[in-house]
């Protein structure tokens, strides 16, 4: 598909994300001639830099293309380096725009973009409105001459309200098919099969549903600890960070009914009608029940000592923000009542990573013995990262005398897609906006549906009477009550490293 000439506007340009995903992302995305010939890059933020600190701090000294930069010559290097400009917008965000746009302006005449500008905003939450309607000041926001988009980086506000607020504040300045709020998890390609799974096998789709399913899982590890986002961590907590938008993406990607056709529209209407259907906890004592939140606190992970979350940088050390939330919760339609659903995600666990899993019921009649514990029941992990790829657990006769039955894999690796190049989600998402298309982008309802769910849980562990806090020693799978949430089914599914 043919991506229009255009210049990407990134706000927050001085920021990690900027260097670790954004400017990388677009640097892939010039290698494999993704980018249009016409194409600029304007970082926008406080900190003074010119064109040179700029394409120094994110290209040329960047940690994170040191490797890539190393394969290629010279050239190439500096003809993306020179796609790249800076300009400085004073200390709020909220100075410059005069300047600002008249940058736009010269560099989009000396560069041929054709009006065509998508702005990303990768500041802080409390920032994203402001530069909207400084935008919307400058014309910046009318598409008469050519598209003006906004993408604008998660945290989406801070609880249902400010999202709403958020919301109501954007399209007062964009309209909403002008605004992209980005997930990242659903760039990545295993999030995305999530859907090819189930609507395109009969194998799978037809057992869907409470009459086959069991429960589901989803895990959510990473072995790192808050590294050095304590300052925006400690306001944050796993639950805003991971839960409301990652989290809850895959949740509607396995919840939701079959659109009628692969058109963003449809895809998004069903991914909202998910969320609204998941069963809000309202009570005290069903919210108690249900949540299990935690903090790392200091050990040693192979004989080196690691900080406690409390002793981390930016970190109050009376916090009591979770770096571990678990939650059980249910969804309230045809599909799938009585079917619940766990949902973990933490940071310092023993290893990184992400599987959603499909517990099976067991046959109504066991015929055959079975030959060990917990093998009775068919899974199907989808393994979101890393190692994608997706496995069966069935049983098979185990061979000699008698029935007895075994526990046997069918494995799939997206790794041996010889040739293929998966794109990295940064990559995906990027050129998606570039080229317009929105499916992949969460829509306002969606995100307020999502705070729904999450906004009474925020407000019990934050207000609550009696709300527990457990601890966890860095590099174990989270305090050992968090299997009490598993009910009878006794733990759950601790992969592998
Ligand atoms: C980000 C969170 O959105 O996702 C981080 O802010 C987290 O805290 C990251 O580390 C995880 O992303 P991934 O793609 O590495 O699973």
């Amino acid at each position: 598909k043919k991506t229009d000439s255009q210049m990407l506007i990134i706000f927050g340009a001085s920021g990690d994300l900027t260097a670790r995903k954004l400017i990388p992302a677009l640097f892939n995305l010039y290698i494999a001639e993704q980018l249009p010939d016409n194409f600029v890059v304007l970082g926008a933020s406080r900190s003074n830099l010119s064109d040179e600190e700029f394409r120094g701090k994110v290209v040329y000294d960047s940690t994170y293309l040191k490797e890539k930069i190393k394969e290629l010559d010279k050239k190439q290097v500096e003809d993306f380096a020179n796609k790249l400009f800076y300009e400085d917008l004073g200390d709020d965000y909220a100075s410059d725009y005069e300047g600002l746009s008249k940058r736009i302006e010269t560099l989009n005449d000396s560069h041929d973009t054709e009006h065509n500008y998508m702005f990303y905003l990768s500041t802080p939450p409390s920032i994203v409105e402001t530069v909207a309607k400084n935008l919307s000041e400058y014309n910046l926001n009318d598409e008469s001459k050519g598209f003006k988009r906004l993408i604008v980086e998660k945290p989406f506000g801070y609880n249902l309200e400010t999202a709403k607020n958020l919301n109501n504040g954007l399209q007062q300045y964009f309209k909403e098919p002008q605004i992209y709020r980005i997930d990242h998890y659903l760039g990545k390609e295993t999030v995305q099969n999530l859907l090819v799974t189930r609507f395109s096998n009969s194998i799978f789709e037809p057992l869907w549903n409470r009459n086959y399913i069991h429960h589901v899982e989803i895990t959510n590890a990473e072995s790192v600890g808050v590294e050095k986002r304590g300052g925006y961590y400690d306001k944050s907590g796993a639950l805003r960070d991971m839960f409301q938008n990652h989290l809850l993406q895959i949740v509607s990607l396995v919840v939701m009914e079959p659109p009628i056709g692969d058109q963003p529209e449809e895809i998004r209407n069903e991914k909202v009608k998910a969320l609204k259907s998941l069963r809000v906890m309202r009570d005290e004592q069903t919210l108690f029940n249900n949540t299990i939140r935690a903090q790392y606190v200091s050990s040693e992970i192979d004989g080196e000592k690691v900080k406690g979350y409390r002793e981390e940088d930016g970190v109050d050390p009376n916090s009591t923000t979770e770096t571990y939330a678990a939650i059980k919760f249910f969804v309230d339609n045809w599909r799938w009542h009585g079917v619940p659903f766990y949902v973990r995600t933490a940071k310092r666990m023993p290893t990184k990573v992400t599987e959603v899993i499909i517990h099976f019921k067991t046959p109504h009649h066991q015929i055959f013995q079975d030959s060990g514990v917990n093998s009775k029941d068919n899974k199907l992990i989808i393994r979101i990262q890393p190692d994608e790829g997706i496995l069966v657990k069935f049983g098979v006769k185990v061979p000699g005398q008698g029935f007895k039955v075994e526990r046997a894999n069918l494995d799939f690796y997206y790794s041996s897609l010889a040739q293929t190049y998966v794109m990295e989600a940064y990559e995906r998402l990027l050129l998606d906006a570039m080229q317009g298309d929105a499916t992949l982008y969460a829509r306002a309802d969606e995100v307020e549906a999502a705070w729904e769910f999450v906004d009474p849980i925020l407000d019990y562990w934050k207000n609550g009477k009696d709300v527990r806090m457990y601890g966890y020693a860095a590099g174990v799978w989270g305090p050992e009550n968090a299997d009490e949430l598993i009910d009878d089914l006794g733990f759950w599914r601790n992969p592998g490293k």
